[in-house]
């Protein structure tokens, strides 16, 4: 049976959520499932906006029957070609034979390369460009790398409902209540929220930048995003926090992240103590094992935080695995303006602070605390004091 809500007069949600499935792009654990947010305006045109995932097939396309009625669909917007919005462009090409595809010239590039010819007219938009569809004109924003490179967004001046593609997306599975009002947002998904940004979007922060400034130009009084709840109240703060993250500033600038890896325990212990430290000077502190937190998790602590602590061992004459790998992924993510404090470890031949600095100094505005604490096999109470200058200085100034 169909499910559907119904946004305005005119405007209807018509997507689907999957609670099966174990991992986002097969990378990022989903616990609270995902939605496949899809949003139908009957005007003189009736316009969808993208369709969704294969594993949503079946309600998609009950919902969109149910919301057209008796009408036909006449445009299909694509503002994302990334399979878990367009894997049903075949299907819906065939049900709705005559509908027309809107999109960038990227996206007809995607539908190629995906699907090969398809059997609809398209056309390509740019900045700007509108389409009247009856009593409005819709308008096209190009988006690029929010989070592909066709993606566009588009607003809608009638319902002043901006569709954002991606962008204010969050995992999570939607049930009942559609609107992230009627959720308790900042306690339940906004943790969820920031993982999503950090990992999906969060590299391309300069361009979530010029994409915001582009589309804030319009009177927003709606976000209809492609994943979670749409926004109708609160927008100022959901942009707040979007303006924080992709200008990679900390939501929490004095709050402080521990990330370590430790083979026995001594690199753990060293950390932990660090940790008791830093509580006990009267900072917020988290404690994350990166061999046994998710990375997408770690890394949307690393978002938030405004301080990082990351104790390494040595391991193959490098840093150990676990920790090169959020590293790595830091530096991909452009993680920037954060302050640090390191702790490296080995019993013989140490050489993770090394790189751990190095692969700091490839990143921007990161400010090392010292100084570095050295565990050579396991820390001894003699280095109480070295643990207490260096949380001083981790604490002592702000990265901003
Ligand atoms: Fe929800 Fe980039 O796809």
């Amino acid at each position: 049976m169909h499910c559907t809500r119904r946004i305005t007069d005119d405007l209807y949600y018509v997507g689907a959520s999957d609670r099966r499935l174990n991992m986002f792009e097969n990378l990022y654990p989903v616990p609270k499932g995902i939605s496949y947010n899809s949003y139908l305006i009957k005007d003189e045109k009736t316009v969808l906006f993208d369709t969704a995932d294969h594993a949503v097939s079946e309600l998609f396309f009950e919902n969109l029957s149910a919301a057209l009625g008796d009408r036909t669909l006449d445009y299909l917007i694509i503002q994302h070609m990334e399979p878990d919005h367009a894997a049903l462009l075949q299907s819906l090409i065939r049900r709705y034979p005559g509908v027309k595809l809107v999109g960038s010239a990227k996206t007809l590039t995607l539908i190629g390369q995906f699907f090969g010819e398809v059997n609809a007219e398209f056309t390509a938009v740019k900045d700007g460009d509108t389409l009247p569809i009856g009593s409005r004109e819709l308008t096209f924003y190009t988006a690029p790398m929010v989070h592909w490179p066709e993606v566009i967004m588009t607003y809608d001046p009638k319902s002043k409902t901006l569709f954002s593609a991606d962008a204010f997306g969050t995992f999570g599975a939607l049930g009942g209540s559609i609107y992230a009002d009627e959720l308790n947002f900042e306690k339940e998904w906004l943790p969820e929220a920031r993982r999503y940004y950090a990992n999906i979007v969060g590299k391309y922060g300069q361009q979530v930048q010029m994409a915001l400034k582009k589309v804030t130009a319009n009177d927003i009084e709606r976000i209809c995003s492609l994943h979670g709840p749409v926004w109708r109240k609160n927008i100022d703060w959901y942009m707040d926090k979007y303006q924080k993250w992709s200008s990679y500033q900390p939501e929490d600038p004095d709050d402080v992240l521990v990330v370590y890896g430790s083979l026995y325990g001594h690199t753990k212990n060293a950390a932990e103590a660090l940790a008791a430290t830093i509580s006990h000077k009267g900072a917020r502190v988290i404690v994350r094992d990166a061999s046994n937190v998710d990375l997408s998790e770690i890394l949307s602590e690393t978002f938030r935080c405004g301080k990082l602590v990351i104790a390494c061992p040595t391991y193959n004459m490098g840093m150990y695995p676990p920790i090169s790998h959020y590293m790595q992924t830091m530096k991909e993510h452009n993680i920037q303006n954060r302050r640090v404090a390191l702790i490296e470890s080995g019993s013989w031949a140490i050489a993770s602070g090394k790189l751990m600095r190095e692969s700091l100094e490839g990143m921007k505005n990161m400010t090392i605390a010292e100084p570095m604490i050295t565990v050579l096999s396991s820390i001894r109470e003699d280095q109480c004091a070295v643990f207490d200058a260096l949380c001083d200085d981790l604490l002592g100034s702000n990265a901003q």
